[in-house]
C-alpha cells in the first residue's frame, strides 16, 4: 500500500487559495517586526502563483474571497490537512487565525471531502508544521503545533505513521523543508534544518533521498504530479535565491516553475502556505 500511495504524492485536481486582504500588509502576523509588505507587489506575485496552477498546469483553482478581519487568511495551508478523501480541519496555534478555518471548511465540504474537525481545546495544529511524504507524516512541534494536535492527526489518518520533530528556530517545520517527489525531501543547509532532517531520518524506516539547498527559505516548494506533465516543482525565483535555484535546475525530470514570493515571505508566508492541494481524481 505504502509504495502505491507514495507514488500518488502530488496528485492534485483542485487547489484552494484565498485572496489577499488589504489588512495583510500591516496586520498579518510576522516574526520580523520591521518588515514592510508592498501592497502592489504582493498581489502581483500572488497572481503569478495562481496563474501557474491555473494556466500552466490546468488545475481547478477554488479562489476564496479575502476577509479583511483575518489578515493572515491567504495562508490556507494552515487550516486543513487533506489526504486522499479526508480533510482534517486544524485548530491553528495563533488565536487570531482560528476563524480562518470556517471558509476553508466550507470549500472542502463543497468538494465533497470527508471533513473531520479538531474540537479538543488542548490541541493546536498548523498545516505548515505537517510534512506528508506519501508514506508517513512528520509533524513539527513548534510555537503553533503541540503534541495533542499531532495525536489527533494520527487518529484521523490511521493508515500512516506520524512522528514528531521539534522546531525551535522557525515558525513551522515546512519553513525549511518540503517534498520534491515521492522519495525526495528538499532541505535547507542551516544547522537547525539539518538537525530536523536527521531526526526525521532516525524516526523513519524508509530511506528518503535529500536535496540540500543553500537557503532554508528556498527549501519550501510545492511538488505536484500532474498527468501529462509529470513531476512539477514550484520553487522560489532565481532573483531571490540564485544559488538554491542552481540546485533545483539539476532536477532534469521535473517541470520547474520559478515563483517570486518576497512579499508574503515578510509575513512568514512560504510557497506551500498559500494553497491546499486536493485530489478528486478516482485513481488515488
Ligand atoms: N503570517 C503567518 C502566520 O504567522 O501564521
Amino acid at each position: 500500500m505504502a509504495a502505491d500511495v507514495a507514488s500518488s504524492l502530488g496528485r492534485c485536481t483542485h487547489i484552494i487559495t484565498r485572496a489577499i486582504p488589504d489588512s495583510l500588509c500591516q496586520e498579518a502576523l510576522r516574526t520580523k517586526s520591521d518588515s514592510t509588505v508592498d501592497p502592489v507587489k504582493v498581489r502581483h506575485q500572488f497572481e503569478q502563483y495562481i496563474e501557474a496552477f491555473k494556466n500552466q498546469l490546468g488545475l481547478n483553482v477554488v479562489e476564496l474571497p479575502a476577509d479583511e478581519s483575518l489578515p493572515d487568511c491567504p495562508f490556507v495551508e494552515d487550516m486543513a490537512i487533506a489526504c486522499e478523501g479526508t480533510a482534517l480541519i486544524t485548530r491553528p496555534g495563533a488565536q487570531s487565525r482560528r476563524k480562518e478555518v470556517e471558509a476553508v471548511k466550507k470549500a472542502l465540504q463543497d468538494l465533497q471531502m470527508n471533513v473531520v474537525e479538531m474540537t479538543d481545546e488542548n490541541a493546536t495544529l498548523d498545516g505548515g508544521d505537517v510534512l506528508f511524504t506519501g508514506r508517513e507524516f512528520f509533524v513539527g512541534l513548534s510555537k503553533r503545533t503541540n503534541q495533542r494536535g499531532a495525536e489527533i492527526l494520527a487518529d484521523t489518518f490511521k493508515d500512516y505513521a506520524v512522528s514528531t520533530v521539534p522546531v525551535c528556530d522557525y515558525l513551522h517545520l515546512k519553513s525549511f523543508c518540503s517534498m520534491a517527489g515521492p522519495n525526495l525531501i528538499v532541505i535547507g543547509s542551516s544547522e537547525a534544518a539539518q538537525k530536523a532532517l536527521k531526526t526525521m531520518q532516525q524516526m523513519s524506516d524508509h530511506r528518503y533521498d535529500k536535496l540540500t539547498v543553500p537557503d532554508d527559505e528556498a527549501a519550501n516548494c510545492v511538488y505536484l504530479n500532474i498527468p501529462g506533465k509529470g513531476h512539477v516543482l514550484l520553487h522560489r525565483a532565481p532573483e531571490e535565491f540564485p544559488e538554491s535555484v542552481k540546485v533545483f535546475e539539476k532536477l532534469k525530470e521535473h517541470m520547474l516553475i520559478p515563483v517570486a514570493n518576497s512579499e508574503l515571505s515578510k509575513v512568514d508566508g512560504s510557497l506551500t502556505c498559500c494553497s491546499l492541494l486536493i485530489n478528486k481524481s478516482p485513481n488515488l
